[in-house]
Protein backbone atom coordinates (compact mmCIF):
# COMPACT_ATOMS: atom_id res chain seq x y z
CA UNK A 1 0.00 0.00 0.00
CA UNK A 2 0.93 3.74 0.18
CA UNK A 3 0.32 6.30 2.53
CA UNK A 4 -3.27 7.87 2.45
CA UNK A 5 -2.97 11.62 2.46
CA UNK A 6 -6.18 13.20 4.03
CA UNK A 7 -6.29 17.22 3.91
CA UNK A 8 -8.90 19.37 4.65
CA UNK A 9 -11.90 17.37 4.18
CA UNK A 10 -15.14 19.44 4.43
CA UNK A 11 -18.65 18.08 3.97
CA UNK A 12 -21.86 20.03 4.36
CA UNK A 13 -24.78 18.53 2.88
CA UNK A 14 -27.76 20.31 3.07
CA UNK A 15 -25.88 23.14 4.25
CA UNK A 16 -25.08 21.59 7.74
CA UNK A 17 -21.59 20.93 8.70
CA UNK A 18 -20.68 17.27 9.33
CA UNK A 19 -17.02 17.89 8.67
CA UNK A 20 -15.14 20.77 8.25
CA UNK A 21 -10.90 20.40 7.52
CA UNK A 22 -10.52 17.07 8.53
CA UNK A 23 -6.83 15.96 7.82
CA UNK A 24 -5.20 13.06 8.92
CA UNK A 25 -1.82 11.45 7.34
CA UNK A 26 -2.38 7.24 7.16
CA UNK A 27 0.70 5.14 7.19
CA UNK A 28 0.90 2.38 4.72
CA UNK A 29 1.23 -0.65 7.04
CA UNK A 30 -1.31 -2.01 9.89
CA UNK A 31 -4.58 -1.31 11.27
CA UNK A 32 -5.56 2.17 11.93
CA UNK A 33 -8.50 2.45 14.03
CA UNK A 34 -11.02 5.40 13.51
CA UNK A 35 -13.07 6.04 16.63
CA UNK A 36 -15.29 8.50 17.50
CA UNK A 37 -19.04 9.44 18.88
CA UNK A 38 -21.95 8.59 16.68
CA UNK A 39 -22.06 11.09 14.25
CA UNK A 40 -18.71 12.37 13.97
CA UNK A 41 -18.00 11.41 10.23
CA UNK A 42 -16.48 8.03 10.12
CA UNK A 43 -18.42 6.43 7.83
CA UNK A 44 -18.69 9.46 5.83
CA UNK A 45 -14.97 9.59 5.70
CA UNK A 46 -14.27 5.88 4.93
CA UNK A 47 -16.61 6.13 2.32
CA UNK A 48 -14.57 9.10 1.01
CA UNK A 49 -11.62 7.23 0.92
CA UNK A 50 -13.45 4.48 -1.24
CA UNK A 51 -14.39 7.38 -3.72
CA UNK A 52 -17.67 6.36 -3.63
CA UNK A 53 -18.41 9.94 -1.50
CA UNK A 54 -17.16 13.55 -2.59
CA UNK A 55 -16.47 15.86 -0.41
CA UNK A 56 -17.49 19.66 -1.00
CA UNK A 57 -13.81 20.83 -0.27
CA UNK A 58 -10.41 18.81 0.42
CA UNK A 59 -8.40 16.73 -0.90
CA UNK A 60 -7.40 12.22 -0.48
CA UNK A 61 -3.87 11.07 -2.16
CA UNK A 62 -2.78 7.52 -2.10
CA UNK A 63 1.00 8.30 -2.21
CA UNK A 64 1.64 9.54 -6.07
CA UNK A 65 -0.85 6.74 -7.37
CA UNK A 66 -4.26 7.31 -8.62
CA UNK A 67 -7.12 6.42 -6.44
CA UNK A 68 -8.54 4.10 -9.20
CA UNK A 69 -5.54 2.02 -8.84
CA UNK A 70 -5.65 1.33 -5.19
CA UNK A 71 -7.18 -2.13 -5.35
CA UNK A 72 -9.52 -1.97 -2.22
CA UNK A 73 -13.04 -3.50 -0.41
CA UNK A 74 -14.93 -2.25 1.82
CA UNK A 75 -17.39 -4.18 4.44
CA UNK A 76 -20.30 -2.64 5.88
CA UNK A 77 -22.00 -3.30 9.26
CA UNK A 78 -25.03 -5.16 7.76
CA UNK A 79 -23.37 -7.08 4.57
CA UNK A 80 -25.36 -6.65 1.24
CA UNK A 81 -26.04 -10.04 0.48
CA UNK A 82 -28.17 -10.92 -2.79
CA UNK A 83 -30.60 -14.31 -2.70
CA UNK A 84 -28.52 -17.38 -4.11
CA UNK A 85 -25.65 -19.38 -2.17
CA UNK A 86 -22.84 -18.42 0.09
CA UNK A 87 -20.56 -19.06 -3.08
CA UNK A 88 -22.59 -16.91 -5.80
CA UNK A 89 -22.35 -14.20 -2.90
CA UNK A 90 -18.38 -14.27 -2.96
CA UNK A 91 -18.16 -14.90 -6.67
CA UNK A 92 -20.01 -11.47 -7.50
CA UNK A 93 -16.64 -9.33 -6.15
CA UNK A 94 -14.90 -11.05 -9.09
CA UNK A 95 -17.76 -10.58 -12.07
CA UNK A 96 -16.06 -7.23 -13.29
CA UNK A 97 -12.86 -9.43 -13.73
CA UNK A 98 -14.07 -11.75 -16.36
CA UNK A 99 -12.01 -14.38 -14.94
CA UNK A 100 -12.67 -17.83 -16.25
CA UNK A 101 -15.28 -20.37 -13.89
CA UNK A 102 -12.74 -22.37 -12.98
CA UNK A 103 -10.09 -19.54 -11.42
CA UNK A 104 -13.53 -18.49 -9.96
CA UNK A 105 -13.97 -21.14 -8.20
CA UNK A 106 -11.08 -22.03 -7.07
CA UNK A 107 -10.47 -18.32 -6.06
CA UNK A 108 -13.90 -18.45 -3.66
CA UNK A 109 -13.06 -21.73 -2.15
CA UNK A 110 -9.93 -19.80 -1.04
CA UNK A 111 -11.43 -16.81 0.16
CA UNK A 112 -14.68 -18.53 2.53
CA UNK A 113 -11.43 -21.53 3.68
CA UNK A 114 -10.29 -18.74 4.50
CA UNK A 115 -13.15 -17.19 6.38
CA UNK A 116 -13.77 -20.74 8.17
CA UNK A 117 -16.85 -20.83 5.81
CA UNK A 118 -15.55 -23.87 3.65
CA UNK A 119 -18.12 -26.22 4.40
CA UNK A 120 -21.20 -23.51 3.81
CA UNK A 121 -20.78 -22.64 0.01
CA UNK A 122 -23.76 -24.10 -1.53
CA UNK A 123 -25.92 -22.99 1.67
CA UNK A 124 -28.30 -20.14 0.76
CA UNK A 125 -26.17 -17.04 1.97
CA UNK A 126 -29.58 -15.45 3.56
CA UNK A 127 -29.84 -18.59 6.07
CA UNK A 128 -26.74 -17.79 7.92
CA UNK A 129 -26.24 -16.29 11.24
CA UNK A 130 -25.10 -12.61 11.27
CA UNK A 131 -22.04 -13.50 12.30
CA UNK A 132 -21.29 -16.25 9.14
CA UNK A 133 -22.57 -13.26 7.00
CA UNK A 134 -20.08 -11.37 8.61
CA UNK A 135 -17.49 -13.52 7.56
CA UNK A 136 -18.92 -14.04 3.91
CA UNK A 137 -18.73 -10.35 4.02
CA UNK A 138 -15.17 -10.85 4.32
CA UNK A 139 -14.37 -13.19 2.39
CA UNK A 140 -16.15 -10.77 -0.90
CA UNK A 141 -13.71 -8.23 0.43
CA UNK A 142 -10.52 -10.64 0.83
CA UNK A 143 -10.95 -12.57 -2.54
CA UNK A 144 -10.27 -9.17 -4.70
CA UNK A 145 -6.80 -9.48 -2.61
CA UNK A 146 -7.28 -5.53 -1.45
CA UNK A 147 -4.20 -3.36 -0.40
CA UNK A 148 -6.46 -1.66 1.26
CA UNK A 149 -9.63 -2.70 3.70
CA UNK A 150 -11.81 -0.67 4.88
CA UNK A 151 -14.20 -1.88 7.79
CA UNK A 152 -17.26 0.01 8.98
CA UNK A 153 -17.87 -1.71 12.84
CA UNK A 154 -17.50 -5.25 10.98
CA UNK A 155 -18.51 -6.40 14.31
CA UNK A 156 -21.35 -4.53 15.58
CA UNK A 157 -23.70 -7.04 17.08
CA UNK A 158 -21.70 -10.00 17.00
CA UNK A 159 -21.37 -11.95 19.95
CA UNK A 160 -18.28 -12.81 21.81
CA UNK A 161 -17.04 -15.70 19.61
CA UNK A 162 -18.01 -14.24 16.19
CA UNK A 163 -16.23 -11.21 17.08
CA UNK A 164 -13.22 -13.34 18.34
CA UNK A 165 -13.09 -15.17 14.60
CA UNK A 166 -13.24 -11.91 12.85
CA UNK A 167 -10.92 -10.26 14.33
CA UNK A 168 -8.50 -12.90 13.81
CA UNK A 169 -9.52 -12.21 9.96
CA UNK A 170 -8.98 -9.03 10.66
CA UNK A 171 -5.14 -9.39 12.22
CA UNK A 172 -4.10 -12.20 9.52
CA UNK A 173 -5.03 -9.91 6.56
CA UNK A 174 -2.97 -6.82 7.89
CA UNK A 175 -0.02 -8.91 8.85
CA UNK A 176 -0.12 -10.35 5.44
CA UNK A 177 0.30 -6.36 4.41
CA UNK A 178 -3.30 -5.06 3.44
CA UNK A 179 -3.60 -1.88 5.27
CA UNK A 180 -6.91 -2.08 7.38
CA UNK A 181 -8.79 1.00 8.16
CA UNK A 182 -11.06 -0.13 11.24
CA UNK A 183 -14.11 2.15 12.24
CA UNK A 184 -15.53 0.61 15.86
CA UNK A 185 -16.80 1.43 18.91
CA UNK A 186 -15.51 -1.57 20.44
CA UNK A 187 -12.39 -0.15 22.51
CA UNK A 188 -11.46 -3.53 23.58
CA UNK A 189 -11.08 -4.73 20.01
CA UNK A 190 -8.92 -1.55 18.98
CA UNK A 191 -6.89 -1.77 21.86
CA UNK A 192 -6.16 -5.23 20.11
CA UNK A 193 -5.88 -4.80 16.48
CA UNK A 194 -5.04 -1.07 15.91
CA UNK A 195 -1.38 0.00 15.61
CA UNK A 196 -2.59 3.79 15.73
CA UNK A 197 -5.86 5.57 16.59
CA UNK A 198 -7.53 8.56 14.47
CA UNK A 199 -10.05 10.21 16.87
CA UNK A 200 -12.56 12.25 14.73
CA UNK A 201 -14.64 14.51 16.91
CA UNK A 202 -16.48 18.01 16.38
CA UNK A 203 -15.85 17.56 12.50
CA UNK A 204 -12.24 17.18 12.55
CA UNK A 205 -10.08 14.56 13.52
CA UNK A 206 -8.70 15.82 17.09
CA UNK A 207 -6.03 13.20 18.02
CA UNK A 208 -3.83 10.34 16.02
CA UNK A 209 -1.39 8.21 17.80
CA UNK A 210 -0.18 5.23 18.68
CA UNK A 211 -2.97 3.32 19.93
CA UNK A 212 -1.66 2.50 23.54
CA UNK A 213 -1.37 6.44 24.18
CA UNK A 214 -4.68 7.25 22.69
CA UNK A 215 -6.33 4.85 24.02
CA UNK A 216 -4.87 5.23 27.68
CA UNK A 217 -3.40 8.83 27.51
CA UNK A 218 -5.43 10.56 25.14
CA UNK A 219 -4.25 14.45 24.99
CA UNK A 220 -7.36 16.30 23.68
CA UNK A 221 -10.08 17.18 25.65
CA UNK A 222 -12.47 15.73 22.85
CA UNK A 223 -10.69 12.16 22.49
CA UNK A 224 -10.66 11.98 26.71
CA UNK A 225 -14.92 12.73 26.48
CA UNK A 226 -14.99 9.97 24.12
CA UNK A 227 -12.96 7.84 25.91
CA UNK A 228 -14.87 7.69 29.34
CA UNK A 229 -17.95 7.80 27.57
CA UNK A 230 -19.16 11.40 29.01
CA UNK A 231 -22.77 11.74 29.10
CA UNK A 232 -25.33 13.41 27.78
CA UNK A 233 -23.80 15.80 25.51
CA UNK A 234 -20.14 15.41 25.32
CA UNK A 235 -20.40 12.37 23.89
CA UNK A 236 -22.10 13.43 20.68
CA UNK A 237 -20.81 14.76 17.79
CA UNK A 238 -22.48 18.26 18.09
CA UNK A 239 -21.82 20.97 16.05
CA UNK A 240 -18.41 22.07 15.37
N1 LIG B 1 -24.76 10.75 1.97
C1 LIG B 1 -25.05 11.60 2.94
N2 LIG B 1 -25.73 12.74 2.69
C2 LIG B 1 -26.03 13.62 3.63
N3 LIG B 1 -25.70 13.47 4.94
C3 LIG B 1 -25.03 12.38 5.27
C4 LIG B 1 -24.67 11.37 4.31
N4 LIG B 1 -24.01 10.39 4.94
C5 LIG B 1 -23.97 10.78 6.24
N5 LIG B 1 -24.56 11.95 6.44
C6 LIG B 1 -24.64 12.67 7.72
O1 LIG B 1 -23.32 12.88 8.18
C7 LIG B 1 -23.26 12.79 9.59
C8 LIG B 1 -22.15 11.83 9.99
O2 LIG B 1 -22.57 10.53 9.62
P1 LIG B 1 -21.66 9.25 9.77
O3 LIG B 1 -22.51 8.14 9.31
O4 LIG B 1 -20.37 9.46 9.10
O5 LIG B 1 -21.43 9.18 11.35
P2 LIG B 1 -20.58 8.10 12.15
O6 LIG B 1 -19.44 8.80 12.79
O7 LIG B 1 -20.28 6.97 11.26
O8 LIG B 1 -21.60 7.70 13.31
P3 LIG B 1 -22.00 6.26 13.93
O9 LIG B 1 -21.01 6.00 15.03
O10 LIG B 1 -23.37 6.49 14.46
O11 LIG B 1 -21.96 5.24 12.83
C9 LIG B 1 -24.64 12.34 10.06
O12 LIG B 1 -25.28 13.44 10.63
C10 LIG B 1 -25.32 11.88 8.79
O13 LIG B 1 -26.70 12.15 8.82
MG1 LIG C 1 -20.97 5.03 11.10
Amino acid sequence: MVPIHIEGLVFRPGGRTVLDGLSASITPAGVTAVIGPNGAGKSVTLRMIDGVLRPDAGSIRFGDRSPQDVRRAFVFQKPGLIRGTVAQNVALALAPLRLSRSTVSTRVEAALNRVGLGNRARDAARKLSGGEQQRLALARALIVEPELLLLDEPTANLDPGATEAIEEIIAATAQAGTKVLLVSHHLGQVARLATDVLVLSQCRAVEHGPAQSVLTAPRTSEARAYLKGELPWTSFAVAC
